[in-house]
């Protein structure tokens, strides 16, 4: 069982292979739990986005803003950035790391409800594309910020349309009650106070519905609701330069999901704002990474239970949160299954200490312990967002490119984990804390020795 768009995916004599390196060695060489990358894939996934924009006349003046949060490892940002990428950042350490691996800071968007201030300073220093704004108070601060710079910010507000997905709930974003952004009815109002607050430029409208969507819809819905807000805009001398739509274009991660083509999704809204003297941004992250990973695994047990068999793994939910937190589906398969194995019913789970850590359940495996089993479909928000739960220090990446294996970040060891961290003193000596007064760093003595 594979899902389709993986084509760097293949097996040959019965071997699974990433381009032209076989999975066995790869494992023997780096290690397992270790996340895989196809460059091919990356590739081919940002060309066909590219592609899609390129055969439409609107598409010549809409830009690829890579969403970081899916995969930020600094090799794919490089990637992305020398084929032309600009970048969707959420935070201060994803705008250092665009610029770490070379993107530019003039193709960068800057989203997110709790932009802090320092977030805001550096972004305004580097300067980025524009700042999507997700409230009044966040206007204000940028405003402020940019004044003491002598800047004015350019920025759009990421406005809720208030659409539905029709996706997991924990990744809709444009409904009325979500987090994100401001309510189409109360844009219009917040666009004039901005037209008129001196360190701010008006640049775009933006908006976010959510991720994983497998039905183009509601992305015309949401654009629909955007174009009568532009028109406002206009009427009230307000011009609109740019149009952002959000990422959130999904992927097929089981055999039966079918994902939608990407000139699919995007020629109807090229076609509604071909005749409008707009550029266009969008901030496709899961579909460029996604289907370009694969999280290899080793079998350490298999542990018949009652009415359940565990096939106990060496990777976690810490390196792949996605079934546990939203019960996600990746398919999992083995890598070299060997003939007369039998097959059983497994739940594919991990070390750690919790329930939730699956991978996968009820999966129909021929494996035996120490095969290898890859887990599909990881590229995006796999690695991203591991953790190193039970101090297990984060896998090893690597990035195949045709027969060579490239280590795009090593795995950490141990004392890695622990090497930020500090024993108090045997003899309580205050620390003097920033900004502390004598008396609170006199608390904190106190209070050390007393425990
Ligand atoms: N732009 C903004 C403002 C976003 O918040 C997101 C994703 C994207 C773009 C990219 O969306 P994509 O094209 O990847 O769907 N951890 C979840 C996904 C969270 C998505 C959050 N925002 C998961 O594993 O499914």
């Amino acid at each position: 069982m594979m899902p389709p768009d993986m084509p760097f995916l293949t097996r040959r004599q019965g071997v699974l292979h990433v381009e032209e390196l076989a999975l066995p060695e790869l494992a023997q060489a780096f290690g397992t739990p270790c996340h895989v990358y196809s460059h091919a894939a990356l590739c081919a996934n940002l060309r066909a986005f590219q592609a899609a924009l390129g055969a439409h006349p609107a598409g010549a003046r809409a830009r690829v803003c890579y969403a970081v949060k899916a995969n930020s490892n600094l090799a794919i940002l490089n990637l992305f950035a020398r084929m032309g990428a600009g970048f969707d950042i959420v935070s201060g350490g994803e705008l250092a790391r665009v610029l770490a691996a070379g993107g530019d800071a003039g193709k960068v968007v800057f989203s997110g409800v709790g932009k802090r201030r320092a977030e805001i300073h550096a972004a305004l220093v580097a300067k980025i594309l524009c700042f999507n704004v997700e409230s009044a108070a966040e206007l204000e601060r940028i405003n402020e910020i940019a004044g003491t710079l002598g800047k004015r910010a350019p920025i759009s507000l990421r406005v809720n349309p208030d659409v539905d997905p029709q996706t997991h709930p924990y990744i809709a974003t444009g409904l009325k009650r979500a987090k994100f952004g401001v309510p189409i009815d109360a844009a219009l109002a917040l666009y004039e106070h901005a037209a008129r607050l001196p360190h701010i430029r008006v640049e775009g409208v933006d908006c976010h519905i959510g991720s994983q969507l497998l039905d183009c819809a509601p992305f015309m819905e949401a654009l629909e609701r955007l174009l009568v807000l532009l028109d406002a805009l206009e009427k009230r001398g307000i011009p609109i330069r740019h149009l952002d739509l959000g990422g959130g274009l999904g992927v097929a991660y089981r055999q039966d999901e079918v994902a939608p083509e990407i000139s699919a999704c995007l020629a109807p809204l090229l076609d509604r704002v071909a005749d409008r003297n707009l550029d266009l941004i969008f901030e496709p992250g899961r579909r460029l990474t996604a289907q370009a990973g694969l999280l290899l695994t080793r079998v350490e047990y298999l542990k018949p239970g009652d009415g359940v068999n565990f096939a106990i793994v060496d990777a976690a939910m810490n390196d792949l949160l996605r079934p546990a937190l939203y019960g996600a589906w990746h398919e999992i398969v083995a890598v070299a299954p060997k003939t007369g194995t039998p097959t059983a019913i497994y739940d594919v789970v991990g070390p750690i200490c919790e329930s939730g850590d699956f991978l996968g359940q009820k999966r129909a495996l021929a494996i035996e312990p120490d095969d290898l089993l890859a887990i599909l479909s990881t590229g995006a928000y796999g690695m991203a967002m591991s953790s190193q739960y039970n101090t297990r220090p984060r896998a090893v990446e690597i990035m195949v490119r045709g027969n060579e294996a490239h280590v795009i970040r090593q795995r950490e060891e141990a004392a890695d984990l622990y090497a930020l961290e500090r024993l108090l003193p045997t003899r309580a000596t205050p620390v003097p804390l920033a900004g502390s007064t004598p008396d609170t760093d006199k608390n904190v003595a106190s209070h050390a020795q007393m425990c």
